[in-house]
């Protein structure tokens, strides 16, 4: 592999302005490395032979850069049943809760940022598998991110083992087909009861339009945010959820510190966040 470009302070500090901007996610000095990799790639890509003539082309959006640039940046580590102790809690308590007091009609759950997909497509077993009332609601699962790429990769629906290294191996015989000796294709029902769609946490022109949700999961995407950008996101969310809805974050992640639109609630197996009802306390 090439050894990577090495730009200035101050073009580190364009660039990692104009990803900021656009994505709420920060890169400061000490992720020099990585951000200079992929610049460098994205260089070869577009063939720019210098870092001023990258950025003119990333800032006019030539052949659509912002989105591939972006794709490059972001950091897709996910896998299935992961954090799984929320998906416990979702059904003993979070959908026990948002359907008391009704028999059927609709459940909402966003995944949002899904990464490739594996954190949805685990909502949708893990209610197959352990939630009674599955089959008297409509249940709406959508997964949801800023990288284009990494929703094509959901929608294909193809896994390698490292995904699957926290399914038991009767779930994997179950909801999977092997295609080789390292990747396995989830199986079509699976596949067809989560919708993906691209959206950006930190604007409300792309949350707003997925309307509301009695579940939002959305996992370790605020560590990359700073407090302003974690904020934005935070009350965009807060829109998307319906009056006593829920959302999870990720293990490290505390929505106290962030905002005090949510009241925050501790179940046995999760501690989440919820939209008070309308009128007073969730
Ligand atoms: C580490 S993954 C988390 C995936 C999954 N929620 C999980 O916990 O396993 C972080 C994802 O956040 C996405 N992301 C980063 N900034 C975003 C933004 N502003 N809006 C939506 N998604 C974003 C990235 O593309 C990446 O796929």
């Amino acid at each position: 592999m090439a050894e990577p470009i090495q730009v200035s302070e101050e073009e580190y500090s364009r660039l990692s302005d104009f990803l900021y901007r656009r994505t709420g996610m920060v890169f400061n000095e000490t992720k020099r490395y990585y951000v200079e990799r992929r610049l460098t790639d994205r260089m070869a890509v577009t063939g720019a032979s210098s870092f001023a003539s990258y950025f003119a082309r990333l800032r006019s959006d030539a052949n659509g850069e912002i989105e591939q640039f972006i794709n490059a940046f972001t950091v897709n580590e996910t896998y299935f049943y992961r954090e799984d102790d929320q998906l416990r809690c979702l059904t003993s308590d979070l959908l026990a809760e948002r359907t008391a007091r009704r028999r059927s009609g609709a459940v909402r759950i966003w995944s949002v940022p899904c990464a490739t997909g594996e954190e949805p497509y685990s909502i949708a077993m893990w209610l197959l598998e352990t939630w009674p009332q599955v089959d008297a609601f409509e249940i709406e699962i959508i997964g949801s991110d800023i990288d284009t790429r990494v929703l094509q990769a959901a929608e294909a629906g193809v896994f390698g083992r490292r995904a699957l290294m926290r399914l038991p191996p009767e779930l994997i015989e179950k909801y999977f087909e092997r295609l080789d000796e390292d990747s396995w294709r989830i199986i079509e029902d699976l596949r067809g009861s989560v919708r993906f769609t691209p959206a950006n946490l930190i604007e409300a022109s792309e949350t707003r339009p997925h309307g509301q949700f009695d579940v939002i999961f959305c996992r370790n995407v605020l560590i990359y945010f700073d407090e302003a950008s974690r904020r934005q996101a935070a009350e965009n969310l807060y829109e998307n959820l319906a009056p006593g809805g829920f959302i999870c974050l990720g293990h490290s992640e505390s929505m106290s510190r962030i905002s005090p639109l949510f009241e925050v609630r501790r179940f046995a197996d999760a501690i989440v966040y919820q939209r008070p009802k309308e009128g007073g306390r969730g």
